[in-house]
């Protein structure tokens, strides 16, 4: 064993790069539970990759196989249910794990210098995640499918100028069909993942570079010892190799409960109307996406007004594309000089809960048809979200901040 990996050694560093990542990588000896997001974003994706590509051995992409494919899936094809309901959950599992692992950034400023990369990675990953998510959304041909991605290929064609050209382009047909279907699958199954797994690695690779935040925001490598080791900081393996297995065993738990015993999460996760073939000539009474779009799909409706000649739809989708972009540059909107929500100040503190409850509300509103009342409480929400990053260089900098120990606490 040990000629061998000095053989792979002598042309492959493979000691080196697993004593730079693991046991030689120093990781700040103080995380907490939010810091399980990021390996649990690791697995998911694994779980997504594995049933991902079993379930395409038996999937058809064609508009007149799909849905009856995705039912033999479920009904023939050995463990071919289990095989779906993890792929169904998985995709709602990670984006809840996804949404606390940035949630962590905000409040630990995770994103401020010199991690402004692993942020901007990161936003990366979120924007191919939608597109996957999206892209896989129409592939079991259901009502909500094929109208859901009827809906949001059209916002496309609120561009002004190319808008028509633009949505025509990306269906490559007049409406959504079965050559949607097959490019979504193409997309689906190989393109984005690709990407997808690349800013991983990106991703990581910045992380590895800066070393890792932490609760107290606290740069540990200010601190070393005689031989260059920060005095915060462990060897991330073995210790946090084990650490994060507890994080994974909480995970599975609260996996296989839904994957057994609530696989559709009550509409949730399988939108009812998916049980339905699509059907172009027969509009479900109401669309929407699934929940980890609807803040977005909120804020988009509660535009409702026609501005500078432009039609309201475009003004939902300019304010939609807005609230993902302004999230790439929010490393340069905190102007604090601490990292950590422990040492910001009460402004700091109340701006991100207020983000925090508009962006859960926003997911609410989004499920729900709209009502006047829920319109406009959505633009009240869609306000407070926005604020929070606009007054961000103010509230950050005129706020009074704790004194930052020199060593990390507990
Ligand atoms: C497939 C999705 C993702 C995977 C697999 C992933 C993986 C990881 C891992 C393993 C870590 C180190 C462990 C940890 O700090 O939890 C990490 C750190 C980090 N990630 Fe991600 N991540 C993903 C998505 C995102 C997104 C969407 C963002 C934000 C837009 C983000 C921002 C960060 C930041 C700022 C850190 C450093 C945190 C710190 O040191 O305090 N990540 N990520």
């Amino acid at each position: 064993m040990q000629k061998l990996i000095q053989w792979i050694d002598a042309r492959l560093p493979i000691v080196d790069a697993y004593n730079k990542h693991l046991a030689q990588y120093y990781a700040p000896k103080n995380f907490n539970i939010w810091y399980f997001f990021g390996s649990l974003a690791m697995l998911v994706l694994v779980n997504q990759l594995v049933t991902g590509i079993w379930l395409t051995m038996s999937y058809n992409p064609t508009a007149e196989g799909a849905f009856a494919s995705v039912e033999y899936i479920m009904r023939d094809v050995k463990w071919g249910w289990l095989l779906r309901y993890m792929h169904s959950t998985g995709a709602s599992a990670f984006f809840i794990v996804v949404y606390l692992h940035m949630f962590r950034g905000l409040m630990y400023g995770s994103y401020q210098k010199p991690r402004e990369l692993i942020w901007i990675f990161g936003m990366l990953i979120y924007l191919v995640l939608m597109a996957e998510a999206f892209m896989g959304y129409l592939l079991p041909w259901g009502q909500m499918s094929y109208w859901g991605a009827q809906v949001i290929v059209n916002l496309f064609g609120a561009i002004p100028g190319i808008g028509d050209d633009l949505s025509l382009w990306i269906r490559g047909d007049y409406l959504i069909s079965g050559i949607t279907l097959n490019r979504f699958f193409a997309l689906h199954v190989i393109a984005l993942p690709i990407v997808l797994l690349g800013l991983v690695v990106l991703h990581i690779l910045a992380l590895h570079e800066v070393g890792s935040n932490n609760p107290d925001g606290i740069e540990i490598k200010k601190n070393k010892d005689e031989n260059g080791i920060p005095k915060d900081g462990i060897p991330f393996h073995p210790y946090y190799t084990v650490h994060d297995i507890v994080g994974v065993a909480v995970f599975l738990f609260i996996f296989c409960v839904v994957v057994f015993f609530f696989p559709e999460m009550g509409g949730l996760f399988l939108e009812k109307p998916n049980f339905e073939p699509a059907n172009q000539l027969k509009t479900p009474a109401h669309i929407a996406p699934v929940w980890y779009f609807t803040p977005f799909y909120a804020m988009l409706r509660s535009v409702t007004v026609d501005l500078f000649g432009l039609p309201a739809k475009f003004w939902g989708v300019v304010v939609m594309g807005a609230a993902i972009a302004i999230l790439f540059v929010l490393p340069w909107l905190d102007r604090s000089p601490v990292r950590s929500m422990r040492y910001k100040g009460w402004m700091s503190k109340v701006a991100l809960a207020i983000f925090a409850i508009s962006f859960i509300v926003l997911g609410y509103l989004g499920i729900k048809p709209p009502s006047a009342l829920r319109t406009g409480l959505a633009q009240v929400l869609t306000t407070l979200y926005f604020l929070y990053f606009i007054l961000m260089p103010f509230y950050t900098r005129m706020e009074k901040t704790k004194p930052v120990p020199e060593r990390v606490t507990g």
